[in-house]
């Protein structure tokens, strides 16, 4: 089996009924931090770490995010007779090489587990990575790349991780701790969204993985679990079960839960604070605000 890591998977299938309404109409993968869509930012950092196969899992109502990947040759068309370059650079990271990119569907929301095996024809015996936009993490270096750095001195299964407040425990997979070097984590096990008085630790699953078949091979099998949906936690618990070593990698940067309103508000302030274009007014604008706010008081 080959170590290097070239396919990611991205499970884009879920309603987003916490944005309600936009996501009657817009797949949640499409909301916007500043101007690029929650996808963008996953696909950089997938491209960044040297993925070169996407899958996506959608599901029906997700058309939208085929359209952004494909190519708008009429918007080209005027954006250069225009004389608009700088826009038109814009929209390559939006390209795909031809077949880099697969789409299959997920028929009925069966949880995290199905929809990354919804995917297995399409995988070999190759280890792959799983990344959720969801979970948007801002660092120097893109924190897929950082994994597949460590990994490639591991081997194994590895997902990111991330220290949580003991209560937010049942929000998350969370990891048994065995041995830890600070930054690699030996896990003993993995259990899904266990509340605080049960739970391992406080060392939490954050939405990058990098998975052997042995993985995919589990979820066949796998009974469903918490939230009565398939677990991929529970799939990477029976490889550590089966000996296989599965470590956390605790990465370095900002992860926002974009699944969250309030994560999804924090991150577009980051990220706009990180635009030079954008910075001082954005800034004077939290001022004044923060200014308003305590006069009312
Ligand atoms: C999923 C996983 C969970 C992980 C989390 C990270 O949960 O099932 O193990 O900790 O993503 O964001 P979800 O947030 O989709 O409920």
């Amino acid at each position: 089996m080959t170590n290097k890591v070239t396919k990611a998977i991205f499970p884009v299938a879920g309603l987003g009924t916490r944005f309600l309404p936009a996501t009657k109409s817009v797949p949640k993968e499409i909301m916007t931090l500043v101007d690029r869509p929650l996808i963008q930012y996953a696909i950089d950092e997938a491209r960044a770490a040297g993925i070169k196969e996407f899958i996506f899992v959608t599901s029906r109502g997700k058309s939208a995010l085929e359209d952004y990947f494909d190519r708008a040759p009429a918007l080209e068309e005027e954006l250069r007779d225009k004389g608009k370059t700088d826009l038109l650079e814009v929209l390559e990271h939006t390209y795909m090489d031809s077949g880099a990119i697969a789409y299959i569907r997920q028929h009925r929301p069966l949880g995290l587990g199905h929809a990354v095996w919804c995917a297995r024809r399409l995988l070999g015996d190759e280890p792959f990575a799983v990344m959720l936009p969801d979970d948007v993490i801002a660092a120097d270096t893109p924190c897929l790349q950082q994994m597949i750095e460590a990994y490639q001195e591991t081997g194994g299964n590895m997902v990111a991780a991330m220290e949580v407040a003991p209560e937010k425990t049942s929000s998350y997979g969370i990891l048994d701790v065995g041995d830890d070097d600070g930054q690699v984590v030996r896990a003993r096990g993995m259990v899904e969204k266990p509340d605080p008085d049960s739970a391992p630790s406080n060392l939490a699953v954050i939405g990058r993985y990098i998975l052997r078949p042995s993985v995919m091979q589990n979820l066949e099998h796998l009974r469903s679990g918490k939230n009565g949906e398939i677990q991929l936690t529970d799939a990477i618990a029976a490889d550590s079960a089966n000996g296989e070593q599965t470590h956390g990698f605790r990465f370095r940067g900002q992860r926002y839960d974009c699944g969250s309103k309030s994560g999804f508000l924090q991150a577009t302030v980051a990220f706009g604070l990180a635009r030079p274009e954008l910075r001082d007014d954005l800034r004077q604008f939290i001022s004044d605000m923060g200014q308003i706010e305590r006069a009312a008081q």
